[in-house]
């Protein structure tokens, strides 16, 4: 360790009596990689929803973004390379996250306490956001090994077997409301975090930042309402199939 580092270690402050700017720049990078994930959340909602529109509309989708359009058939390394570049953006915002949760007894102590004497509406979200972070470090870490060892064959079909295997759209189901609060209390307090508001010393303020909350949880709120939608008729699709008559003979014929 150099001779600065170790001043810094035992006062807090640089050999120059400042203050380290690494701390900013992790909030600035834990910020940015939050946003390009809330970004990804709202396609992804429209691409995996495209399946109210029919199993058909799900593959041409899914073709298209493969770039069917430019190549004249689809092309899953470009599956694959998204899937790689949002598993990196993902572990690094979940890195870069979890500085913040308190690790002791004593941090829980002093958050729980502080929460119940502040009442503060913001503050009670924090507790949300870092349980559904929480969550979404296994169930959304497992979704992305499934889709990085699957790139290749997404489709409908394979869509709606995944979701009917073992109870598998229990696991979907608690991905998605894990992703919708996650996502909804992040972009909220990105907004109030990095976008200026003008000053209002009569509560002004107060009230953009309320109808700011309540416009991201809106769009949100509405965003999982058509997610679910469309995680039931996974469900359907999957359950019509299995009553299928020719599905049934098949499973017959395959168990003889
Ligand atoms: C490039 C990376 C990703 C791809 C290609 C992808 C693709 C898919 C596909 C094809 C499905 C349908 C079910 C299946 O086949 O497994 C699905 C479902 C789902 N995915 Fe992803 N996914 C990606 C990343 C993520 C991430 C990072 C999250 C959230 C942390 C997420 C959340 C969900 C949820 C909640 C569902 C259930 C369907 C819904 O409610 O919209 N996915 N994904």
């Amino acid at each position: 360790m150099s001779q600065s580092r170790v001043i810094e270690c035992l006062t807090g402050r640089t050999p120059a009596k400042k203050r380290s700017k690494v701390p900013a720049k992790l909030d600035w990078y834990q910020s940015l990689t939050g946003g390009l994930l809330g970004l990804f959340i709202i396609l992804h909602i429209a691409f995996t929803s495209t399946i109210l529109f029919g199993p058909d509309a799900f593959d041409w989708m899914v073709h298209q973004s493969e770039g069917a359009f430019i190549f004249g058939k689809p092309a899953s390394w470009i599956t694959l390379i998204v899937a790689l570049a949002v598993s990196v953006i993902f572990v690094a915002h979940a890195a870069l996250a979890m500085r913040k949760f308190p690790t002791n007894y004593r941090q829980h102590l002093i958050f729980l306490e502080h929460k119940k004497l502040l009442k503060h509406s913001d503050t009670s979200l924090w507790i949300w956001q870092c349980v559904s972070g929480f969550a979404l470090l296994f169930l959304g870490g497992a979704h992305l090994i499934t889709v990085l060892a699957t790139y290749d064959s997404i489709s409908a079909a394979s869509a709606i077997s995944r979701f009917n295997q073992g109870g598998m759209s229990l696991f979907y189901f608690a991905l998605l409301v894990a992703m919708v609060v996650h996502a909804a209390i992040g972009i909220y307090r990105l907004v109030i975090k990095w976008v200026p508001l003008p000053y209002d010393q009569h509560g002004g303020t107060r009230l953009a930042m309320a109808r700011i909350k309540r416009s991201i949880f809106g769009v949100f709120a509405g965003l999982g309402i058509i997610a679910f939608c469309a995680d039931m008729i996974y469900v359907k699709l999957g359950h019509d199939d299995i009553n299928n008559p020719i599905h049934l003979t098949q499973k017959i014929i395959k168990e003889q």
